[in-house]
């Protein structure tokens, strides 16, 4: 949830490194710091905030060849100077970041207690930086090279919790050291320098040649040079990867907010993710790396979906999908539920994760827990080399380009279409006909155009957001495969408005949320032609013979009472396998223009962090 950037080269780690935050600043928000090392010793500006602060604090003060440099999501402590990272020892030797929990801190603390360390801050971090300036100190006889990396080593091998850090020492001016256990870091390879950071976004304007990082690996880096091994000293070879997106693509262009450009992205995005993954004969989906034969993937009995947050919504989509299509039994479940739940799974249960990210913690403990039991895991991610696709025997990408808006917009889309493509590809391997396959890829070829022309009504939508923006309480109601698009339309609004709302099933408000309904409350509800939509529509009197407002989100092929209903927002008639994609348009725009309505800050909406790497 925090960033991390990391320097070490030629006189220039602070404007790399507040290049860095600015580009990291959606994975947490709350404050920011910058330590350089110099003749003076460990130079540290920290401020709360945005990074905007920070930048006003340092001044042209931006010079060095090494620093660390972090921008935070608060978990123990609040948003003080003093919680800001980066925390120095206090015997001032020692500056670390540090993204993750350490759950036994107060252990550590205690061990300190009585040996000359002293403590400033409330959080965990502080804790791991005297510990390692502990060990530093006890280490003494060696040299000095390798002095530190055996202290910032032994000093991790204690610690029980996650951690992505990046850490300077004063006596060692040419050194960088960087570590990771369940919180992402990567190495960025330059031209006589060297760069750390939590996340490719942060420095992939500096290098394209990247190292991931895995768990209980420790970098050691010079300007020259780095040399990765584990945290009990085994050497590690390191394999450099290119970052294949240009970075312009996580530029805000013409647009006024990450989330707008997102949402007006996805034509493209859409047309990326299914670019050449379709079969000669255009009957159904391919996929490069799915490493899973068709026997393998006939022989799932069963899929279990895992995700958090809006990749779940994704993911009860794809089972609605997957079990018409494919007729597999499919069940979903939140990553953060299924790693302590030990649910009995068959054996031939498939395992697929969805996160945008691909560093969830929740989800990849829910994978790992997986593996463990021994089932085969798939995930569909959007981060290349990310964590979960690491994990996971085999995947599928979305190549959504970067998503930076902390809302999600484009990555869900892009989940629905590539989870409808699964289906496809599935559903042909067993039951579905080559007619059926011929129709439904020639209606997801269709997807790129019908959501520009969905996009098109983002003025009258605009509109309709004036109009809503007062209110302080919002239903979405939807049933079959609109009702997790439903959920999703509540989890934007709610997200970016702080407007409460809540998702339903259409049928289920008789069960409780009708007690809501008045003039103060609207409803939006999703109706899409087919066998159920006429009880939609019984639905959406109930709520108008109780006063409620009701927004209607229709294909175009649906008739509708319009002078009961208050506001109508059509989208274009289309094959029911990409319903779901064209009906979350609207929701995301909604969203978007009530958030703009009440002043919110749509790319960093409070107390949120993009990508949770806590748990
Ligand atoms: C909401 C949102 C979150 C994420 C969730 C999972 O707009 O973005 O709910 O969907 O935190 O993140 P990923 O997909 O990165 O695993």
């Amino acid at each position: 949830m925090c960033g991390i950037v990391g320097y070490i080269g030629r006189d220039r780690a602070g404007r790399v490194m507040l290049d860095g935050l600015k580009r990291l600043e959606y994975r947490g928000y709350d404050s920011s710091g910058i330590a350089v090392l110099n003749s003076a010793g460990i130079q540290s500006t920290r401020r709360t905030g945005r990074v905007k602060e920070l930048e006003v604090a340092l001044g042209e003060n931006l010079g060095g060849t090494l620093g660390i440099s972090h921008t935070r999501w608060a978990t123990h402590g609040d948003v003080t100077v003093a919680n800001a990272h980066p925390h120095v020892s206090s015997d001032g030797k020692i500056a670390l970041v540090h993204n993750g929990v350490i759950e036994n801190y107060l252990s550590m603390k205690k061990f300190l207690d009585g040996k000359g360390y002293t403590f400033q801050s409330d959080t965990d971090t502080e804790a791991l930086t005297n510990l390692i300036a502990y060990h530093y100190d006890k280490e003494k006889e060696q040299d000095n090279k390798s002095r530190f990396l055996e202290a910032v080593r032994k000093s991790l091998t204690h610690v029980e919790g996650t951690f992505g850090v990046a850490v300077l020492c004063t006596d060692c001016p040419g050194e960088l050291i960087g570590a990771r256990k369940g919180s992402p870091l990567i190495i960025g390879i330059g031209k006589n320098e060297n760069l750390i950071a939590s996340d490719v976004n942060a420095i992939a304007h500096c290098t394209q040649n990247i190292v991931y990082l895995n768990d209980n690996e420790v970098v050691h880096l010079s300007s020259e040079d780095f040399s990765i091994s584990t945290t009990n000293s085994t050497k590690v070879e390191a394999i450099i990867q290119t970052v294949d997106w240009d970075t312009a693509q996580a530029e805000l262009g013409d647009y006024s907010h990450f989330m707008e450009k997102e949402i007006f992205e996805q034509p493209e995005s859409l047309k990326n993710g299914m670019r050449g993954r379709f079969s000669d004969d255009a009957s159904t989906a391919v996929f490069g790396g799915l490493n899973l034969s068709p026997q393998d993937l006939r022989s799932a009995d069963r899929i279990v979906f895992l995700a958090c947050g809006t990749a779940w919504h994704a993911c009860l989509v794809a089972e609605y999908l997957i079990e018409r299509f494919a007729r597999i039994p499919v069940e979903v479940e939140y990553a953060s539920e299924f790693r302590y739940r030990n649910a009995p799974l068959d054996k031939n249960t498939l395992i697929i994760a969805i996160s945008q990210s691909g560093e969830t913690i929740d989800t990849l403990a829910a994978i790992r827990e997986a593996k463990r039991k021994g089932y085969r895991t798939l995930s569909i991610n959007n981060s290349v080399g990310s964590s979960i696709a690491r994990e996971c025997e085999g995947g599928i990408y979305q190549y959504a380009g970067p998503e930076i808006g902390v809302a999600s917009t484009k990555a869900f889309t892009s989940q629905i279409m590539i989870s409808a493509m699964l289906a496809l590809y599935l559903g042909r391997l067993r039951s579905l006909s080559y007619g059926d396959g011929v129709e439904i890829v020639k209606a997801m070829k269709t997807l790129p155009k019908l959501v520009s022309e969905t996009l098109d009504q983002s003025g009258a939508i605009a509109t309709i957001a004036k109009k809503y923006a007062k209110y302080e309480d919002c239903l979405f109601l939807g049933r079959q495969m609109m009702f997790p698009i439903a959920l999703e339309g509540a989890l934007k609004l709610k997200e970016v408005s702080y407007i409460h709302a809540e998702g339903y099933p259409a049928a289920e408000m008789k069960h409780g949320p009708i007690a809501l309904i008045s003039k103060n409350c609207p409803s939006v509800f999703l109706a899409t032609s087919g066998e159920i939509f006429q009880k939609s529509l019984a639905n959406m009197q109930e709520v108008k013979a109780r006063k409620g407002p009701v927004i209607c989100v229709a294909g175009e092929d649906c008739e509708l009472p319009e002078a009961d209903i208050d506001e109508i927002i059509r989208v274009p008639k289309c094959h029911e396998i990409i319903q779901p994609i064209l009906m979350s348009i609207p929701m995301q725009l909604l969203s978007y223009y009530i958030a703009l309505e009440r002043g919110c800050d749509v790319d960093k909406p409070r107390n949120l962090a993009k990508s949770v790497t806590v748990e």
